[in-house]
């Protein structure tokens, strides 16, 4: 069993957060971690993870062309995360950014949704929370899949509680 992440970043915050997650489970499966703009090779891959920063109100276009590259991944498991500002804006952000960025990422998938993720993501100094998130939050989905279960919430930054 190998899981591939696979990603885009501009300014390194979500190649990072795709490392980090590499990290957290690579003494118990295979790890690829794979830029969405080179083409990746996921046929031996049966869970794929899709990672995109938020820029100008879209995730970045690569990821999406990578997904409609490979038939909207069908026939993988899939978890999905992007990395955005816009959820710390209180109540109306979150909702923005599952109504708007989630269902933009998450629309050329024809794969099993397993999990889907909104970190917040960072201009110049690194968030550790981010960080922390994304390694708890990666074991749980390889957990989900393992045990062939889908966490049907979209989770959002500091485990998805309302601050406006
Ligand atoms: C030029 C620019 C435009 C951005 N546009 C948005 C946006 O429309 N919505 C949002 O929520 N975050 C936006 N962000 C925040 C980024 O999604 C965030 O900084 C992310 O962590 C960047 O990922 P990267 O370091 O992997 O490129 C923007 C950031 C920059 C620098």
């Amino acid at each position: 069993m190998k899981v591939c992440i696979i990603y885009d970043s501009e300014r390194g915050s979500t190649e990072k957060v795709a490392r980090v997650m590499a990290d957290a489970i690579g003494g118990r499966v295979e790890v690829k971690v794979l830029r969405a703009t080179e083409n990746p090779d996921i046929e031996d891959c049966s869970l794929v993870i899709v990672g995109a920063p938020i820029y100008y109100e879209r995730p970045l276009p690569s990821v999406k062309n990578f997904i409609l590259s490979k038939d909207g991944l069908k026939g993988k498991n899939v978890a999905v995360f992007i990395l955005c500002i816009a959820d710390k804006f209180g109540r109306l952000g979150k909702a923005y950014t599952e109504r708007r960025y989630m269902r933009l990422i998450a629309e050329p998938i024809k794969g099993r949704i397993i999990a889907r993720k909104v970190f917040d993501g960072w201009i110049l100094k690194e968030n550790p929370e981010t960080l922390r998130e994304a390694q708890e939050w990666i074991k749980r989905v390889l957990e989900a899949y393992e045990r062939e279960n889908v966490l049907e919430e979209i989770e959002h930054p500091g485990g998805g509680e309302n601050e406006g």
